[in-house]
């Protein structure tokens, strides 16, 4: 993290002139309902990695990602980490929290935890949570704005688009500095379609990381949805990942080679396809280590 720290204060202001061009587009939304929100964050324009948009049918589907993943996972908390940690009075962070569901929802069950959740961009809610919730905005990968033994359980998911391959060790080493010896660390990230590239062995490889940065590992799971299943929760998540493609048209038209109309064809063969023999699958991986 040391390393990083003398690009810290640029960026900072780069994200808080960024985080008020957001407050104006915001603004002027309200105005102009009609006008198109599908291009308030780009990787052209943004300091950070993350590519894909914060309007309010992304932050929809993230509550929805949430809900299917609690379904897929049986909870919120793995076994293992519930059942050595008193979440009653517990110390959380969530980091990357985006709209702050799993955050919320955990901090209901456990009213008497200390919840915090910290994301590049302010999509939480601001007003209206519960009241053992807080959140603050920032950028991860400039280190995390909190002391060293100060949480009980850190809780990252899907960050698989916001981190390269280098940025996982020092994301995880700057976490194991903010648990509290014994501390628990419950990463829960996903491959993309593909079942074998460099990305998917390095997410699904994260115990080694986690090995040599001296966590404990206590338990991994990996899941899979094969999209060619009926249930209810397959549906779910086929339109999930679908809705991804949708919400990130700006950043992939280009890439994919489909404009306009032929964007919206492209997305209903993409659904029809996903669902065909041999079954497209989209696998989850969460670890639960220990510090
Ligand atoms: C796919 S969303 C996942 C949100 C949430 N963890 C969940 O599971 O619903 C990834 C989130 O990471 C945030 N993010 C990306 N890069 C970040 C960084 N460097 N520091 C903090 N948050 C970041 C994004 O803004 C986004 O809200």
């Amino acid at each position: 993290m040391g390393n990083r720290v003398s690009a810290a204060a640029a960026r900072k202001k780069r994200l808080s002139e960024k985080n008020n061009e957001k407050i104006n587009e915001k603004n002027s939304d309200i105005q102009t309902s009609s006008t198109s929100n599908l291009d308030r964050r780009s990787s052209e324009v943004s300091t950070v990695t993350y590519w894909l948009p914060n309007h309010n049918d992304e932050l929809d589907r993230l509550s929805s990602q949430h809900f299917a993943l609690k379904i897929l996972y049986d909870g919120n908390i793995s076994n293992q980490i519930a059942s050595k940690l008193n979440m009653d009075n517990a110390v959380v962070l969530d980091v990357g929290c985006g709209p702050g569901t799993w955050l919320m929802d955990v901090a209901t069950e456990f009213p008497g935890g200390d919840f915090h959740g910290i994301d590049v961009y302010d999509i939480f809610p601001r007003n209206i949570r519960p009241a053992n919730v807080h959140f603050q905005s920032c950028d991860a990968l400039e280190g995390l704005p909190f002391p060293d033994n100060t949480f009980d359980l850190v809780n990252m998911r899907m960050l698989y688009v916001a981190l390269k391959k280098d940025e996982w060790s020092l994301m995880f080493k700057e976490i194991y500095r903010v648990l509290k010896p014994g501390g628990f660390l419950q990463s829960c990230e996903c491959t993309t379609i593909e079942t074998g590239n460099e990305f998917v062995q390095q997410t699904a490889n994260a115990c080694d990381i986690l090995r040599k940065l001296n966590y404990k590992i206590l338990d991994y799971e990996p899941k899979i949805i094969s999209f060619a299943q009926t249930d209810v929760l397959t549906k779910e998540f086929l339109w999930n990942m679908v809705q991804i493609c949708r919400n990130a048209q700006p950043m992939l038209e280009e890439q994919f080679g489909y404009t306009g109309d032929q964007y919206a064809h492209f997305l209903t063969t993409f659904e029809a396809e996903l669902q065909k023999k041999p079954e497209a699958a989209w696998s989850f991986h969460r670890h639960s280590a220990q510090k």
